[in-house]
């Protein structure tokens, strides 16, 4: 994955992208790759990210994660920390805890935590490449001791999760004011902070 700045009026860049630990850490598996084009704007990418009650209605989650936000002291990053219960086939629950952060409008990473000893990490880059078109760009990491049993579940689960999104995305209209219910909050902070990515020529 290659990252390149491009700002419509020729600014410097104003942030750093972050170094991926999970690289160079003996644990973890080589990362796979996985890339799709999309016909949405890139702000939709990264909406699908910040919007929790999606998890339910498309996603077929039981219930709406909990959420809690934060940014980072210059503004360019935003972390969000969803709370969730994992059912086990013995009839166990596990608390998972999936920890999103977002560079600006094309960079954003996930990691789930819960799963005693696994790890999973993905990093995700989007660009547009027309007015609603948009290329997105996956590394997907997870911990060597579960590369060929739960992770591979869950390569697989994230890539369907894509095509359930999709459906959403091809019919998707942009609304200037729209209307926002309780738990729609993380979205409508993330529009907030959203804002700042754009030039004045934009
Ligand atoms: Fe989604």
């Amino acid at each position: 994955m290659i990252l390149v700045w491009h700002h419509a009026e020729d600014k410097p860049p104003s942030w750093e992208v972050p170094s991926v630990p999970h690289l160079d850490d003996p644990e973890w598996a080589e990362p796979r790759t996985f890339e799709i084009e999309i016909p949405v704007h890139m702000q939709d990418m990264a909406e699908n990210n910040m919007d929790p009650v999606h998890f339910v209605y498309i996603h077929g989650h039981n219930k709406i994660p909990e959420t809690e936000f934060s940014f980072s002291e210059d503004g360019s990053r935003l972390t969000a920390i969803g709370h969730n219960k994992l059912q086990t086939s013995d009839g166990g629950t596990i608390n998972m805890e999936l920890i999103r952060e977002t560079w600006g409008l094309g960079l954003s990473s996930i990691e789930s935590r819960g799963i005693p000893g696994a790890g999973f990490f993905m990093i995700t880059s989007t660009a547009p490449i027309g007015p609603r078109a948009t290329i997105s760009r996956w590394l997907l990491f997870c911990t060597k001791n579960v590369a060929d049993t739960m992770g591979e579940e869950w390569f697989s689960r994230i890539t369907a999760g894509v095509m359930d999104d999709w459906r959403a995305w091809c019919n998707k209209i942009h609304l200037e004011n729209p209307v926002f219910c309780e738990a729609d909050v993380p979205l409508s902070e993330f529009r907030r902070w959203a804002k700042q990515f754009y030039s004045e020529t934009a």
